[in-house]
C-alpha cells in the first residue's frame, strides 16, 4: 500500500504466539519496557502489538469497542500513552468478520469505519486484521472501506478464508502494508521449514510498502535449539518478513537476545533495497538462499536441513555474480558466535 509506511518490514513484538488469550496490560506496559531495556527497541523493534483477547464480549450501548474490564482496566488509549512515552508505537488485532478468531470479542464486519476512528482516537499505529467468522464477502470488498479511512498500518491475514480465492499476495498490496502468505507458525523446525518454502513462491510481489509475512518469530520460545532460531531468524530477515518477536522478552535469555538482536542479520532485513531473498538450489537438504542488497551487496544463507553435518558450497553464478569476480565475504553470525570454519 502506498501510504508511506513500511518502506522496511515492520519490527516489534506481538502477543500471540507466546501469550495467545492470557493477554493484559501489565505484560504489554513489561514488554515496552523490556524492549527498551534489552536494547532491542534501539535496533528497530518499535511495535508493541496486542493480539486477539483484548476487547469485551459485546460492543457498548454506541457500538464502540470496549476494552475487557479485568485485563486493560485503564483502556487502550492510556496503554498506548505508556506505549509512546517509551518512544514505541503501539499495535492492536481486529478481524474482518463478526467474531474474532478467539470468538471471545467482536470483528470489524459493519463497523469498519467506526472502528478506524476509535483506533485513531486511541493513537494506535498499527492494525493486524485477521479474518475469522466473515460473512463470505470478498474480503477487498471490506478492506477497501478501512483503507480508505485508516491511517495505520494494516497487516491483512487471509488464510482462513482463502476458499479457492487468490492468495493475499496477488491483491492485499492494494489495502495493506503486509499480508500473510500461510497459515500459523509453529514453534518447530517442520513448521518453519514448510513455511519459509510457501512464503517463497510469492516474493516478487514484496517490495518497499507491501509485504508477505509468513508470520510471527518463535525465536526464545523454547521448541527449538539455538542452531534452529538461528536459521528461523535467518531466512525470515532474508525473505523480508515483519521482525515480530513472538516470546516473552522479560525472561528472553542472553541467547534469544543475541539472535534477536544480530544487527547485521537486521540489516539485511531492513535493506532499502527491499528486495525479497529466495531460494535458489535445494539438493537433498542442502539449500542455497540468496537475494539482492543495496551497495552492489548479495546476501547468501546457506541451510542444511538435512539430519547430518554436511558441507555446502555455493557457485558464484547461482547467485547472480560473474565467476571470476573477486568479492569480499562477511559471515553475519560469526560476528558474535566464533564458529570453526571447517
Ligand atoms: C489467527 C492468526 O493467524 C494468529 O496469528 C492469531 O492472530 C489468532 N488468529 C488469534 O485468534
Amino acid at each position: 500500500l502506498a501510504n508511506g509506511l513500511a518502506r522496511t518490514p515492520p519490527m516489534g513484538w506481538n502477543s500471540w504466539n507466546h501469550y495467545q488469550c492470557n493477554i493484559d496490560e501489565k505484560i504489554v506496559q513489561r514488554t515496552a519496557d523490556a524492549l527498551v531495556s534489552t536494547g532491542l527497541a534501539a535496533v528497530g523493534y518499535k511495535y508493541v502489538n496486542i493480539d486477539d483477547c483484548w476487547a469485551e464480549g459485546e460492543r457498548d450501548l454506541r457500538g464502540n469497542f470496549k476494552a475487557k474490564i479485568s485485563t486493560f482496566p485503564s483502556g487502550i488509549k492510556a496503554l498506548s500513552d505508556y506505549v509512546h512515552s517509551r518512544g514505541l508505537k503501539l499495535g492492536i488485532y481486529s478481524d474482518a468478520g463478526y467474531r474474532t478468531c478467539s470468538k471471545t470479542m467482536p470483528g470489524s464486519l459493519g463497523h469498519e469505519e467506526q472502528d478506524a476512528k476509535t483506533l485513531a482516537e486511541w493513537g494506535v499505529d498499527y492494525l493486524k486484521y485477521d479474518n475469522c467468522y466473515n460473512d463470505g464477502t470478498r474480503p477487498q470488498q471490506r478492506l477497501h472501506i478501512l483503507s480508505n479511512c485508516s491511517i495505520i498500518y494494516i497487516r491483512i491475514y487471509s488464510h482462513y478464508s482463502l476458499r479457492g480465492e487468490e492468495n493475499p499476495a496477488k491483491w492485499a498490496g492494494w489495502y495493506g502494508n503486509v499480508w500473510r502468505t500461510t497459515g500459523d507458525i509453529k514453534d518447530s523446525w517442520e513448521s518453519i521449514t514448510s513455511i519459509a518454502d510457501q512464503n517463497n513462491v510469492w516474493g516478487r510481489y514484496a517490495g518497499p510498502g507491501k509485504w508477505n509475512d509468513p508470520d510471527m518469530l518463535e525465536v526464545g520460545n523454547g521448541g527449538m535449539s539455538l542452531e534452529e532460531y538461528r536459521a528461523h531468524f535467518s531466512i525470515w530477515a532474508l525473505m523480508k518478513a515483519p521482525l515480530l518477536i513472538g516470546c516473552d522478552v522479560q525472561s528472553a535469555s542472553r541467547e534469544t537476545l543475541r539472535i534477536l538482536g544480530n544487527k547485521e542479520v537486521i540489516d539485511v532485513n531492513q535493506d532499502s533495497l527491499g528486495v525479497q531473498g529466495r531460494k535458489v538450489r535445494s539438493i537433498s537438504g542442502l539449500e542455497i538462499w540468496a537475494g539482492p542488497l543495496s551497495k552492489r551487496r548479495i546476501v547468501v544463507l546457506l541451510w542444511n536441513r538435512s539430519n547430518s553435518r554436511a558441507p555446502i558450497s555455493v557457485r558464484w553464478r547461482e547467485v547472480g555474480l560473474a565467476p571470476s569476480i573477486s568479492v569480499t565475504v562477511r559471515d553475519l553470525w560469526t560476528v558474535q558466535y566464533n564458529f570453526s570454519s571447517e
